[in-house]
């Protein structure tokens, strides 16, 4: 057998000869197990003495690469260590190599840029706290769980071996529909609805959709990162406009200027503040939409978890002119891990988001599609709610109970009759320019706490505070608040 071998020319014979082989075995040119030639034949080829050959091959053997020899064959090892088989799957590449510069687009510029802020946006759980206040995360219902394993289980094998329907399968999506017209007062059918991975997807796809170089949207102010991410990255011009206790001030949005734009609203619990978007509200958002050719992304995200007051109907059911595209979600109601969600979209927007769905990625998948519509018609989806809507009520109870025993007079609380989550606002106005050494000192004596600043575009005078009690025991909530009033005192002296 001849092996194609280059000797590099620098050093000795045996070295140069053992790097072309061991190049030869990192580049898969010679496979696992694969016979090298015999000493004799090799250096009969490279016309060096076989003593060349003889060092060379030690080398390798040495390194693990080859094993054999005296009279058996020489031959690459069986198994080669992992980190060469990596190395196998670079091909030729040189690990070290260096190329220009790539040139990204803005798109990936400004999806990079958000990519590695998270870690201060929405960092990962932390294990050595005692108590996080951690917004997001969501407790587990083992009932659920189980139930939902048996179904999974029963419901595999059914039409794996097929692609689903893009737009979702249709039993899902006439449950929603359903479902959504009787609790949240919309207005749609089935063929309205498309299953989507997570809200997140539909953003994304509803920005892929509507924006060109010289599209607006129009943002709450505080409001939703990620739905700002999306649209950014997408090349819009973000326009904040801000929220007050009845939601987005509809009478500062801007006039028409020739372009359609999109306004991205949380109207039934606002994203942080909690502010309900009044009737009157809803009605002039409405109409600013039809007015200037524009169209509205509901993000209904939490709406399952109302706690106070009567339900807040969803703005879609309210619209007549096809201008509202209502984005739903199971990941706090269910499982983040799931990614499922929903929109409703007016009919003649239903095409072109399927298409570009499509295109993106085929469908959500299709057992777990099933899975939850089993669970949802036999009825397991009410019972879970009611079981989580208890346990929810109970901790964000014991939440405020503790934040008014500890703070009372001292903080603002907001956001408190919905959702996962309640933002606390702090009178005092120095604590804002506190607030890194604040979160920094909680963090050190085991409690997890969240300032509002990354939500909002214009930094805001006080310190604002969010606390998700969707992951927290209820038994944890006193003691982290009374933890926290301690470090908040030590900040007072
Ligand atoms: C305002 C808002 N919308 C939507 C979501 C859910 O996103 P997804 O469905 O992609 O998990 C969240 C989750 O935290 C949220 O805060």
């Amino acid at each position: 057998m001849q092996l194609l071998i280059d000797l590099d020319g620098e050093g000795p014979l045996y070295m140069q000869l053992y790097r072309a082989v061991k190049n030869l075995i990192l580049a898969g040119n010679l496979s696992e197990g694969q016979k090298l030639p015999s000493t004799r034949q090799l250096a009969k080829q490279l016309s060096v003495s076989r003593n060349v050959v003889l060092l060379g091959y030690e080398q390798l053997k040495a390194e693990g690469y080859i094993v054999g020899g005296f009279g058996g064959g020489t031959r690459v090892v069986d198994h080669l260590p992992d980190d060469v088989g990596n190395r196998l799957a670079l091909g030729n590449a040189d690990l070290n190599y260096k190329t220009d510069p790539v040139q990204l687009t803005t798109q990936a510029e400004i999806s990079l840029a958000y990519w590695r802020a998270r870690p201060q946006l929405n960092p990962n759980p932390d294990k050595h706290l005692n108590y996080d206040f951690r917004y997001g995360d969501i407790d587990v219902d083992s009932q659920s769980v189980k139930i939902w394993k048996q179904l999974s289980s029963r419901l595999f094998n059914r039409h794996v071996h097929q692609y689903g329907e893009p737009q979702g399968e249709l039993h899902l999506r006439t449950k929603l529909a359903d479902y959504l017209n009787n609790t949240r007062g919309c207005h749609c059918m089935a063929e309205q609805v498309a299953i989507v991975n997570g809200s997140q997807q539909a953003l994304d796809i509803i920005a892929r959709l509507f924006i060109t170089g010289k599209s607006s949207v129009i943002l709450e102010e505080p409001g939703y990162q990620a739905a700002k991410a999306v649209f950014q990255a997408a090349g819009a011009h973000i326009i904040p406009v801000s929220v007050d206790q009845d939601g987005l001030q509809t009478d500062r949005l801007p006039p028409y200027r020739g372009e359609t734009s999109l306004v991205y609203v949380t109207p039934s619990h606002q994203f942080p503040t909690g502010s309900i978007l009044s009737l009157s509200r809803r009605l002039a958002l409405l109409e600013w939409a039809k007015q200037t050719h524009s169209f509205i992304i509901e993000d209904d995200y939490d709406s399952e978890f109302r706690f106070e007051g009567r339900p807040i109907s969803a703005l879609q059911g309210l619209d007549n002119s096809g201008r509202t595209l209502y984005v739903g979600t199971f990941s706090k109601v269910l499982f983040p891990a799931l990614r499922i969600g929903y929109v409703i979209l007016p009919t003649h927007l239903v095409e072109p988001f399927i298409a570009l769905r499509w295109h993106a990625d085929r469908h959500t998948n299709t057992h777990q599609q099933r899975v939850l519509a089993e669970f949802i018609t036999l009825g397991h989806y009410e019972r879970h709610l009611r079981r989580m809507r208890r346990r929810y009520q109970g901790r964000r109870d014991r939440l405020i109970e503790q934040l008014n025993h500890c703070f009372g007079e001292q903080v603002v609380l907001q956001g408190t009759n919905a959702g996962l989550h309640l933002m606390v606002q702090f009178k005092e106005t120095r604590l804002k320019i506190q607030e890194a050494e604040i979160v920094q000192s909680a963090r050190k004596a085991g409690l997890g706490i969240y300032p509002a600043t990354p939500l909002y575009q214009t930094p805001p005078e006080r310190l604002g505070l969010l606390f998700g009690y969707g992951a927290i025991d209820e038994a944890d909530i006193a003691p982290g608040i009374a933890l926290l009033k301690q470090v908040i005192e030590s900040f007072h002296s």
